[in-house]
C-alpha cells in the first residue's frame, strides 16, 4: 500500500506493481549504499550541533546506519523494490530499527540533494582508483621501454612505412597519452569534489543548517552555490564520461596496434597465452580477444557519454526524474574503464617483443629515404632539391630491386655527386634513429631521457 512509502501521506492508492518496478533504481544504485550512509552520518551530526534535532537521535541514527551498513556488507539486507531506491530503503530501514530518531534524519534534506552528493562521493573515490590503474598501465608500458630499449621498429604515416623509430619511443607515446588522461581525470576530480548537500529539494533549507561542517566531515574542500544548480547538475559526471571516453580512445587504438602486430603479417609482437584465445573450429588460431573487446567496449563508453548528454539535453531546472538515467552509464563507464585499465597493464606487461621482424621491417620501405636528403642538406643542397635528388634515387631501386644501403658508391654518384662514402654510415637504422635528437625525438639518448624524468614522476 502507498501507506508504506516515505512519501505515502498524500496518495489513497496503492502504486501500480509495474510503475513500481520501472520507476525503482535501487537494483543499481544500491552500489551507493556506503556513501549514502557516509553523507547521512555527516547529515545528522550537522542536525545535532545545531540543535535542529536532539544528540541522542543523533547517537541512535549514526548506530542505526552503521549496523546497516554491516548488514548491507555481510549480505544480509533485503533491498525492496517498493522503496524504490537506495536512500529509502536505507532510511526505511533505519526508522524501522529505532523509531522516531530514524523519522528525523531527513530534517533539511531531500533525496535531490542526497542523491547529487551520493554520486559526487562515489566518483570522487572511483577517480582515485582509476588514476591508480593509469599508473598501472604506464608502469607496464614504461616497463617494456626499458626491456626493450635498443629495439627498431618502421614508424609509420598513413600505415605506409616512414621512418625507423624506437620501439620505446612507442610506447613512450602512449605514456603521453594516458598522462593526459590522468590529468584529465584529476581535473575531473575537483569538480565533483563540492559538496551538494544542503540546497535541499531545489530552494535551500528553511532549517540553521551548516554545509561548511558537513563539507569538512566529508573531506570536500568546497560547497556548491546554488541550490538550483547543486540538484540539477550532472555536469561532473559528464566531464568524467568524455575523459573516460578519450581514454578509451586511446586504449582502443593501442588495441588495434597490437592486434595488427600479432598478425602473421607483423608478427611483431606475441601476446601472452592467458591473454589469448583460440578458435572452435581453426586449430592454428590465437586469438587477440582482449584488445579486440577493449576496442569494442570503447564503443559503450562513448555511448554511455551519448546517453547522458542526451538526457540531460532540454532539462528545465532543478531536478527532474529523468536524471535517475545518470546512474546505469556511470557505473557502467567506471567498471568498463577500470577492466580495460587493468587487464591492458597486465598484459603489457606480459607481452613479447620480437626484436628481428621489427627491425627487418624497419629496413624496407626505403625508411632510410628521409636521411638521404638530410645528409645532402648537410653538405649544401637546399632541402628540395635533396628531396628531389632522393625521390629519384628511390625509383631507380625500385626499379632495380634494390634498397638504398645496397646502392654502390658509384651508383649513389649518379644522382649527386655530393654523395661519399659516409653515406652508408648516415643511414643505418641506429644512425638514422640516434641522429634525431632534439627534445621528443626518438634517438637512444633522448627517449632514456623521457623514460628517467617519467619515472621520476615529472
Ligand atoms: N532515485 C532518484 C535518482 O536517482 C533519487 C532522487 C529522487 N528524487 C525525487 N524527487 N524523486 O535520481
Amino acid at each position: 500500500m502507498s501507506k508504506d512509502k516515505l512519501w505515502g501521506g498524500r496518495f489513497t492508492q496503492p502504486t501500480d506493481k509495474f510503475v513500481e518496478e520501472f520507476t525503482a533504481s535501487i537494483d543499481f544504485d544500491k552500489r551507493l549504499y556506503h556513501q549514502d550512509i557516509r553523507g547521512s552520518i555527516a547529515h545528522a551530526r550537522m542536525l545535532g550541533k545545531q540543535q535542529i534535532i536532539p544528540m541522542e537521535d543523533v547517537e541512535l541514527i549514526v548506530s542505526g546506519l552503521q549496523e546497516i551498513l554491516e548488514q548491507i556488507e555481510a549480505g544480509k539486507f533485503d533491498f525492496s523494490i517498493s522503496l524504490e531506491d537506495i536512500h529509502m530503503n536505507i532510511e526505511s530501514r533505519l526508522s524501522a530499527k529505532i523509531g522516531e530518531a530514524g523519522k528525523r534524519l531527513h530534517t533539511g534534506r531531500s533525496r535531490n540533494d542526497q542523491v547529487a552528493l551520493d554520486i559526487r562521493l562515489y566518483l570522487r573515490d572511483e577517480l582515485v582508483g582509476i588514476s591508480a590503474y593509469l599508473d598501472l598501465l604506464v608502469d607496464s608500458l614504461l616497463g617494456q621501454a626499458e626491456k626493450n630499449i635498443n629495439v627498431i621498429m618502421p614508424g609509420y604515416t598513413h600505415l605506409q612505412t616512414a621512418q625507423p623509430i624506437l620501439f620505446a619511443h612507442h610506447m613512450l607515446a602512449y605514456v603521453e597519452m594516458f598522462k593526459r588522461d590522468k590529468g584529465r581525470m584529476e581535473d575531473c576530480l575537483k569538480r565533483a569534489n563540492v559538496l551538494p548537500l544542503g540546497a535541499g529539494a531545489l530552494a535551500g533549507t528553511t532549517f540553521p543548517i551548516d554545509r561548511e561542517h558537513v563539507a569538512e566531515l566529508l573531506d570536500f574542500p568546497e560547497v556548491t552555490r546554488n541550490s538550483l544548480d547543486s540538484v540539477s547538475d550532472r555536469d561532473f559526471a559528464l566531464e568524467f564520461l568524455s575523459a573516460s571516453s578519450i581514454l578509451m580512445m586511446h586504449l582502443s587504438r593501442l588495441s588495434e596496434e597490437l592486434i595488427l602486430w600479432s598478425t602473421s603479417e607483423f608478427k611483431f609482437i606475441e601476446l601472452s597465452d592467458g591473454f589469448c584465445t583460440g578458435s572452435s573450429i581453426m586449430p592454428q588460431k590465437k586469438n587477440p580477444d582482449v584488445p579486440e573487446l577493449v576496442r569494442g567496449k570503447t564503443g559503450r563508453v562513448y555511448g554511455n557519454l551519448m546517453a547522458l548528454l542526451t538526457v540531460m539535453k532540454s532539462l528545465p531546472l532543478a531536478y527532474n526524474k529523468d536524471m535517475q538515467e545518470d546512474k546505469e552509464p556511470l557505473f557502467d563507464t567506471i567498471d568498463t574503464v577500470k577492466g580495460s585499465l587493468k587487464i591492458f597493464a597486465d598484459m603489457i606487461r606480459e607481452m613479447r617483443v620480437n626484436t628481428e621482424n621489427m627491425r627487418n621491417a624497419a629496413a624496407k620501405g626505403f625508411s632510410t629515404a628521409t636521411d638521404v636528403a638530410d645528409y645532402l642538406v648537410r653538405k649544401g643542397m637546399p632541402f628540395r632539391d635533396a628531396h628531389e635528388v632522393v625521390g629519384k634515387s628511390v625509383a631507380y631501386c625500385v626499379a632495380n630491386s634494390k634498397d638504398l644501403p645496397e646502392l654502390t658508391i658509384d651508383e649513389w654518384k649518379t644522382f649527386s655527386h655530393m654523395i661519399d662514402e659516409d653515406i652508408y654510415a648516415a643511414i643505418t637504422l641506429e644512425a638514422s634513429v640516434n641522429a634525431r635528437r632534439a627534445t621528443g625525438g626518438t634517438s637512444l639518448d633522448g627517449v632514456r631521457k623521457e623514460i628517467t624524468r617519467i619515472r621520476a614522476g615529472k
